[in-house]
């Protein structure tokens, strides 16, 4: 089986699908895959780029990238030519999909988990890993999310939506109280997100936001554990299957699950099963099937919720194309559940040529 692996890309989380990319392709089995390494760079080239795992770690707090320049390609350290690189124009791009069989697209954000490279690999008539073109888009967008999530009646937290120029108003500020998160409607990692403990601070925190997306949401801080769910599509056409749950912590003085705190500082701690009395536990893993049925996802997803010290459950948000790499819990959690790292990569590819 011929699978393209797929990273890099125009989003901001350009290096963290990098990385994903190279905890990726350390679990396929060269036995059983033959894998086309294709790193997208952040201006939209497409690159045939090296598969070898080590260049695609972050080494001293510094994220892999995948650059093209002065027409040569430029994957990583080391010398191009010898990976026998070439840089496609983005209009010419899917042309490095030729003759594959399958494309797990480990890409996160924009152009990538958004339903845009779905819809290309649906026109080109190429099976992939992961969600279909409509469930990217309501899964990356975290106001057409919570109200898929809440129709189904899944708890969401109060929220308010600030459309490009649009400003909160007082009766919103009233609603939702302080200390609010500002995020990016559609983003990841957690680029673009501030946690707000004046209204003084509002207009930075939303001007911040934007520069990733011109919608903003304002959503009330909810005080409680994050608490993340792995969901499988189910085997043979099967209901979706919920992994055990993670509990993550941050350690550190970061003020929330930040950027640093996820990938760079080493200062986050993580307990897999979630200590919780069964019967949230088991809430949860429903709630987080729920929510991959209500978005009809495929594939897989990464679900992630607040429990408040009264145990009442929260969604925060879904991820269509989670974090693989190695500070990850998507994988974390499917190895606590019996489906070891290869295994899982095996069976995500399996389930996309079904
Ligand atoms: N958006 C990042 C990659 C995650 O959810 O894991
Ligand atoms: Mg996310």
């Amino acid at each position: 089986t011929r699978v393209a692996i797929v990273f890099g890309g125009r989003s901001t989380e350009h290096g963290i699908s990098c990385v994903s990319a190279g905890s990726v392709l350390g679990a396929l089995d060269p036995d059983e895959f033959e894998v086309v390494p294709v790193g997208i760079t952040r201006e939209g080239g497409w690159v045939l780029a090296s598969g070898d795992p080590a260049q695609l770690a972050i080494t001293d707090r510094k994220l892999p990238e995948i650059t093209a320049g002065l027409g040569n390609a430029v994957v990583l350290p080391g010398d191009p030519t010898a990976h026998g690189l070439m840089v496609l124009d983005p209009a010419e791009g899917p042309r490095a999909l030729a003759g594959v069989d399958v494309v797990f697209p480990v890409l996160h954000g924009a152009y990538g988990e958004d339903g845009t490279i779905q819809g290309l690999l649906e026109m080109a008539g190429i099976p992939y890993v992961g969600a279909n073109v409509f469930a990217s888009a309501a899964a990356m967008d975290k106001e057409f999310t919570k109200k898929l999530a809440a129709v189904e009646g899944i708890p969401v937290g109060p929220y308010a939506v600030l459309r490009a120029g649009v400003t909160l108003s007082e009766a919103d500020k009233e609603r939702l109280g302080l200390p609010v998160f500002v995020k990016p409607s559609r983003a990841g990692s957690s680029y673009g997100i501030t946690k707000v403990s004046d209204w003084a601070q509002l207009d930075a925190a939303v001007a911040k936001a934007r520069q990733i997306d011109p919608k903003v949401l304002v959503e009330a801080a909810i005080v409680g554990r994050e608490i993340e769910c792995g969901v499988l599509e189910g085997e043979a056409g099967g209901a979706p299957e919920a992994s055990l749950l993670a509990e993550v912590r941050v350690v550190s003085d970061h003020d929330f699950y930040d950027f640093e705190a996820k990938y760079l500082d080493d200062s986050c701690e993580y307990t897999i099963p979630a200590p919780m009395p069964e019967r949230v536990s088991r809430q949860i893993q429903e709630y987080a099937c729920r929510t991959f049925t209500a978005l009809d996802c495929a594939g897989l997803a990464r679900v992630d919720f607040f429990v408040t010290p009264e145990l009442d459950v929260y969604l925060n948000e879904i991820n269509t194309m989670p974090g693989f790499t190695p500070t990850s819990m998507f994988p974390r959690m499917w190895a606590a559940t019996g489906l070891e790292y290869p295994k899982l990569v095996d069976r995500l590819i399996r389930t996309a040529l079904r």
